[in-house]
């Protein structure tokens, strides 16, 4: 990576009716420009991945979770933190009914609990008890319960704020034009391709095996409740393993034995569709193969290209029952663009852990005969995926503490 990429640019913006301004790199997120640039250290940053909530904060009227926004995207932006709420009325009385209903203890959650909360009673003045649960989801507290947090923002609806207390949200807009944006966002070694579509460039596949190198690598060995005969009858045929992977689609093969499809993920704040193309090739005799693909996701111009090398073998020894045989996959990959910042190896080992499972018993329902399921059985359940995740993080995340 050259001097020049990492190279700092202004960026400025408001912070809580104030101009405000500092020297970013590219990669700096809105949590670090705030805390470290801006001293706002009221903004608390946990997992940094996007998934805890901590570090919400309104980024022109919205809530926005800083440890996944590049500071350079705030440029013109109206950032409020915590502290830009200290005289405002109604943040008051949320915080008068957090303090009244022990919505916190040891206070870590609590700025991103109250600018939560602060949206949840501006913007749904009507909801109940399982909405507000619903909306505050996202935000993870170790110590209260919760039950105290759902009852302060029912007790702050359940008394209707006057209407001069609400102020109104701003005209929502784009930060940048959609280009320079792109451009601001591309991260090094990004490609900032003009092209607007996520669909897969026509013509032949030329898969760049360089550009895969310094990628992320993950190496898994899975113990599969079926013999080798039946798990690789699935393995070995396309369509079948893309009806197992849980948000993956084929559109079609070519006569080259090129596939293109769409693999969607839809995790908390974590949206995206990756439209693209890759390449199998099997060993039927060593019951082995490889996968080379690389997607694109449109809307935020993030590109995903990838290997995969997989081994199926029947059990061994004392395992060898004719009915359980062992899959190994190594993996490496590269993501680049703005979703660069969820392709850290923690929050991807955690999902690719849980997709791998969810595979597996799909291939093994499949190895016994099940039918394919259903469309809607097979689409991405981001929400119980994003629980098992932000458990498994926060695990680690209040080890370390
Ligand atoms: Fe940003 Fe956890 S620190 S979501
Ligand atoms: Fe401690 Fe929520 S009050 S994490």
């Amino acid at each position: 990576m050259s001097q020049t990429d990492l190279a700092e640019t202004d960026v400025r913006f408001t912070l809580n009716g104030r101009p405000a301004s500092a020297q970013v790199e590219p990669r700096t997120s809105l949590a670090d420009c705030l805390r470290e640039d801006l001293l706002a250290t009221g903004t608390h940053v946990g997992c940094e991945q996007g998934v805890c909530g901590a570090c919400t904060v309104f980024v022109d009227g919205r809530p926005t979770r800083s440890c996944i926004t590049l500071a350079s995207a705030c440029e013109g932006a109206e950032v409020r933190t915590v502290e830009g709420f200290a005289e405002d009325a109604l943040m008051a009385r949320i915080r008068d009914a957090f303090k009244r209903h022990h919505g916190l203890q040891c206070g870590f959650c609590t700025p991103g609990m109250l600018t939560t909360a602060y949206d949840i009673v501006r913007r749904l003045p009507d909801a109940d008890e399982a909405r507000i649960r619903r909306e505050l989801s996202g935000n993870l507290c170790r110590c209260t319960g919760y039950a105290g947090i759902v009852a302060a923002v029912q007790d702050v609806l359940a008394n209707e704020p006057p209407a001069a207390e609400v102020v109104p949200l701003p005209q929502r807009r784009r930060l940048l034009p959609r280009d320079e944006q792109a451009a601001a966002l591309a991260l090094p070694g990004a490609r900032p391709d003009a092209a607007s579509s996520d669909a897969p460039a026509a013509g032949s596949f030329d898969f760049d095996e360089a550009a895969l190198a310094g990628g992320v690598m993950l190496s898994r060995s899975v113990r599969v409740a079926a013999s080798a005969d039946k798990v690789w009858a699935v393995l070995s045929d396309l369509s079948a393993v893309a009806e197992t992977i849980p948000g993956a689609s084929l559109d079609g093969v070519d006569a080259e034995g090129v596939a293109s499809g769409k693999v969607t993920v839809a995790l908390g704040p974590i949206k995206a569709a990756f439209r693209g193309r890759a390449r199998p090739v099997y060993d039927h005799e060593d019951r082995s193969g490889r996968v080379v693909g690389e997607g694109r996701d449109g809307l935020s111009r993030s590109s995903l290209r990838g290997a995969l090398t997989f081994r199926l073998a029947e059990a061994a020894d004392g395992e060898a029952d004719g009915e359980t045989s062992f899959l190994a996959i190594d993996m490496v990959y590269t993501l680049k663009g703005p979703l660069q910042q969820f392709g850290r190896p923690a929050l991807v080992e955690e999902v690719a852990d849980r997709l791998l499972q969810d595979t597996v018993e799909a291939i093994v329902a499949r190895a016994g005969g099940a039918d394919a399921p259903s469309p809607a059985r097979r689409e991405l359940n981001g929400l119980a995926l994003l629980a098992a995740v932000a458990k498994a993080l926060f695990g680690r995340l209040f080890r370390r503490w």
